[in-house]
C-alpha cells in the first residue's frame, strides 16, 4: 500500500542500497566514528549527532560558505547550515576577521568591551526594540524572559503553542495529546509536573487563546511568529494582531522568538509584519558561528526590569558566566554590519524562492500529495497536500522512513539538508549550482521510490 505516494518496497530496496553506498563513500568517517565510539557518550559529543539517521555519522573536515567537506574528502551543497547556526554561511569573512582580533586581545573577561555600546546600537536598528541583554544561547534568552515576565507582572503561568519548541526550556517541553496537555514524550530526568505553570493552545486558534487568557492568569505568551519546529506552520492573516490584541487586554506580556524565523527578512519576521512584542529572542546565527544570543525589550520591561531588581536585589537567577563576551560582541558587529545585510537577504530569499518553486514542480511532475512552505530564505517540503494551520495538524504529517531516506540519498549526491522537517536554507553564498545539485539529488531519489 503507498503512504504519502510512496511504494513501501521500493523505498525499503533503496534505502538499503543507500546505506551501503554511505558505508562505502566514507571510510575515515566510519573509522573516526568507531574511535570516538570510546570515550563520546554515543560515540558523539552531543548525543543529537547520531540523530541524522545514518549508518555511522558524517564528520565534518571544514565548511565555508555553503560547502561542507567531510573527512573522506566529498563536497557537499549545505542546506541544513547547522540548523540555522550558519544560517550567513559558515565561516564568513569578516566574522573571521574580528574573531582573530578579539581572541588575541581576550575573549572573557566578565567585564563590557568597548565594542558594547556599538553592538548595542545596531541591535535597536535592526529590531527594533530600544534595550538588550545578550545570553550564549537562544534557550538561555527564553529562559530569562520567562523569569522576567513571571517577576514583572506577578504571575506564574506563561501560555505556548502545541508543537513549539524554544530551546532547552523545560517549561515549554508540553504539548497536547487530543486536547489535553502533556508533558512532552522522551524527557530524560524530568521530576516536577511542567503542566502545572504552562498552558497550550493550538496555534491560529483564536478563540482558544482569548479562553486560555481569560483568567488574567498568564504572564507571559512565548511566540515564534511563524512556527518551525514541527514543520513550518505560517500564522493566519489577522492572526498576530489578534495576539497583540488579547494579550494586551488580558495583561500577558508577549515574547516573540526570531531565532528561526530571522531566515524574514533583515531585522526578522516581526520587523517585516511590524509586530509588537515586548519581548524579542534572537539567538543563533547571529554570532555567525560564535555562541551568542540576545533578546530585546521595550522601554516600559525594560523600567519594569529594574524595578524588580530594586525590589528585590541579589542573585536574579538569569545570567551566565560567559554570557556577552567580548568574541560573542565582536562576531555580531561583524555580522551585523557586513555579512546580515541587505544585499545578503536579497540574494537568500530569491534562491529560496526559485528553490521553492522548482519543488512544487518536482512535486507536481511526479503527482505527489505533498506541498511547500517558505519565511524568506527557509524553505521546506512537506509530506502533506496542504501546509497544515496547527502544531497539532503539522505533528501528524511527515515520515520518518521517507525523510530519513531522502536525507540519507541526498548526503549521498553532495547535499546535505537539516535532521528535522525537511528545512532548507538559502544562505549568502547559495548559488544555482547548488539548488541544480539538490533537485537532481531530490528527482533522483523520488523517481527510485514513488509509486507508479
Ligand atoms: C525557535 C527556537 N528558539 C530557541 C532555540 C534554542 O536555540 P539554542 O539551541 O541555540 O539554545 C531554538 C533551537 O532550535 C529554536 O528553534
Amino acid at each position: 500500500m503507498r503512504r504519502h505516494g510512496v511504494d513501501p518496497d521500493r523505498l525499503a530496496a533503496f534505502l538499503a542500497a543507500e546505506q551501503q553506498a554511505y558505508r562505502q563513500a566514507h571510510p575515515r568517517s566510519a573509522d573516526l566514528a568507531s574511535r570516538s565510539s570510546e570515550h563520546w557518550h554515543g560515540g558523539v559529543p552531543l548525543h543529537w549527532m547520531s540523530d541524522w539517521g545514518l549508518p555511522f555519522p558524517l564528520f565534518l573536515k571544514e565548511a565555508t560558505g555553503s560547502c561542507l567537506t567531510c573527512v573522506d574528502g566529498h563536497q557537499h551543497a549545505d542546506f541544513c547550515l547547522g540548523d540555522t547556526g550558519a544560517m550567513f554561511g559558515h565561516a564568513p569573512e569578516p566574522v573571521r576577521r574580528a574573531v582573530a582580533h578579539q581572541i588575541a586581545r581576550g575573549a572573557t573577561a566578565m567585564l563590557p568591551s568597548a565594542l558594547v555600546p556599538e553592538v548595542g546600537r545596531l541591535l535597536a536598528e535592526r529590531f527594533g526594540l530600544p534595550v538588550w541583554q545578550a545570553t550564549l544561547t537562544a534557550s538561555d534568552a527564553n529562559r530569562a524572559v520567562i523569569r522576567w515576565a513571571r517577576a514583572l507582572n506577578g504571575r506564574s503561568d506563561i501560555l505556548i503553542f502545541n508543537g513549539a519548541y524554544h530551546g532547552a526550556v523545560d517549561d515549554v517541553h508540553v504539548r497536547l495529546a487530543d486536547g489535553v496537555p502533556v508533558q512532552r514524550a522522551g524527557l530524560v530526568g524530568q521530576v516536577y509536573d511542567m503542566r502545572a505553570h504552562t498552558r497550550v493552545v493550538e496555534f491560529n486558534d483564536i478563540a482558544a487563546l482569548e479562553a486560555a487568557l481569560a483568567d488574567r492568569g498568564v504572564a507571559l505568551v512565548l511566540a515564534e511568529p511563524v512556527m518551525t519546529n514541527i514543520g513550518m506552520v505560517l500564522p493566519d492573516e489577522g492572526y498576530h494582531a489578534a495576539l497583540r490584541r488579547l494579550t494586551r487586554a488580558a495583561g500577558t506580556l508577549l515574547a516573540i522568538d526570531e531565532t528561526h524565523t530571522l531566515s524574514a527578512g533583515p531585522g526578522g519576521y516581526a520587523r517585516a509584519h511590524a509586530l509588537e512584542p515586548d519581548f524579542l529572542v534572537v539567538g543563533k546565527a547571529i554570532g555567525g558561528g560564535v555562541p551568542a544570543a540576545v533578546y530585546g525589550v521595550t522601554a516600559a520591561v525594560s523600567q519594569g526590569m529594574a524595578r524588580v531588581r530594586a525590589e528585590a536585589p541579589g542573585y536574579s537567577g538569569i545570567g551566565t558566566t560567559l554570557s556577552a563576551n567580548a568574541l560573542a560582541m565582536a562576531a555580531m558587529r561583524a555580522m551585523f554590519e557586513e555579512v546580515m545585510t541587505a544585499d545578503a537577504y536579497r540574494h537568500m530569499i530569491a534562491t529560496a524562492s526559485d528553490l521553492a518553486g522548482r519543488l512544487r514542480a518536482i512535486i507536481a511532475e511526479r503527482r505527489l500529495p505533498w506541498c511547500v512552505t517558505a519565511a524568506g530564505a527557509r524553505v521546506e517540503f512537506m509530506l502533506a497536500p496542504e501546509p497544515p494551520r496547527t502544531g497539532g495538524a503539522a505533528a501528524r504529517i511527515g515520515s520518518a522512513e521517507i525523510e530519513g531516506a531522502l536525507r540519507l540519498a541526498l548526503i549521498n549526491r553532495g547535499v546535505v539538508v537539516t535532521p528535522f522537517h525537511n528545512m532548507l536554507l538559502a544562505a549568502p553564498t547559495t548559488g544555482p549550482e547548488e539548488v541544480d545539485r539538490l533537485c537532481a539529488g531530490l528527482e533522483a531519489a523520488l523517481d527510485a521510490i514513488v509509486a507508479a
